[in-house]
């Protein structure tokens, strides 16, 4: 694990000054450090270029889709650790590390995650069929939750209100781009490297987590104990993960900022009718040849 240094991360995260978010094939991003210095392309290109092990495991997610909890999850699951890793998901976010070559001195398997679109993904992870995890999660609630925490972080330079956010919804201009072409492309990846790829949805993950995480340790081939599927599921509950006090975004800016309520359907309480209306169109028109199945309410699932 790369030393995190909070001391570091705390005062950088006081004097960092929000800027524009940096631009790249017309696809905002997050003016994290590394960004800011490389510039978005040359961190892109950084990206592809690692030296993938046979045995990394990626999780590929849009964000605000539960990349915390699936990265806690299969962390538990490849160490064999009982309790959470809070520095785990962040010091292994692939667009975030300035200099990569900090990955090298990591054991092996190595656990990694970005929110880059699958294209730019390492050549040779996928050359390798290396495993790759993606968490998909109804897109009104990912923009709700994203709003949120566009609000929190000075990296994604965000101080409108709920419409205003809608509005660069809509209109694809959040970090990391359109929803749609992201999942899209993952749906792709799907197909053409089968077996690759393991897809979990937010909305099962909470309908029947032991059983999710039960697929998820078969697709990683690791052997398990009922016990030890309960331990994990206990240990990454929602209640858990909010309260530890070790959480990163609350150590570094004293309020946590990633998890907030983790239910499905909160956006009931943000759209307005016609902001509805206009997404479902949106939605239907985009996403209407995926095979993806998303649920977008609570009773429909439970
Ligand atoms: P909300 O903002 O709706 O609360 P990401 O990790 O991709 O940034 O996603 C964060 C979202 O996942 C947050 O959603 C967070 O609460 C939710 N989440 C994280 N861990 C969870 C868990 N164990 N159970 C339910 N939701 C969880």
């Amino acid at each position: 694990m790369m030393d995190l240094n909070l001391e570091k991360l705390k005062e950088l995260r006081n004097t960092i000054k929000p800027i524009p978010l940096p631009e790249f094939e017309g696809v905002r991003y997050p003016a994290v450090i590394s960004i800011r210095t490389k510039g978005v392309e040359k961190a892109l290109q950084d990206i592809k270029e690692i030296q993938s092990r046979d045995s990394d495991i990626m999780i590929c997610t849009y964000p605000k889709s539960g990349t915390h909890w699936v990265n806690e999850v299969t962390n538990m699951l490849i160490t064999n650790k009982t309790e959470l890793d809070t520095s785990s998901k962040i010091s292994t976010m692939l667009e975030v590390i300035p200099d990569l070559s900090v990955l090298d001195a990591l054991p092996s398997p190595r656990l990694l995650n970005t929110h880059c679109s699958f294209k730019y993904l390492p050549k040779k992870h996928i050359e390798n069929r290396c495993k790759i995890i993606h968490i998909i999660r109804n897109p009104k609630d990912v923009c709700v939750s994203f709003y949120y925490h566009a609000k929190s972080d000075p990296v994604l330079d965000f101080t409108g209100s709920w419409d205003d956010f809608f509005e660069m919804w809509m209109s694809d201009k959040c970090a990391y781009g359109s929803w749609y072409n992201y999942e899209k492309e993952m749906e792709q990846a799907e197909k053409d490297f089968p077996g690759m790829i393991f897809t979990c949805y937010f909305e099962e993950m909470k309908k029947d987590s032991k059983r999710e995480i039960q697929r998820l340790a078969n697709f990683l081939g690791i052997p398990c104990t009922e016990k030890t599927i309960e331990n994990i599921a206990g240990t990454t509950s929602f209640n858990n993960m909010q309260q530890n006090k070790l959480d990163l975004t609350r150590v570094v800016s004293g309020k946590g900022f990633i998890y907030r309520k983790g239910e499905i359907g909160d956006w009931k309480n943000h759209f307005t009718v016609a902001q509805n209306e206009r997404f479902d169109v949106q939605y239907t028109e985009r996403f209407k040849d995926s095979s993806y199945t998303l649920s977008f309410e609570q009773s429909i699932i439970c």
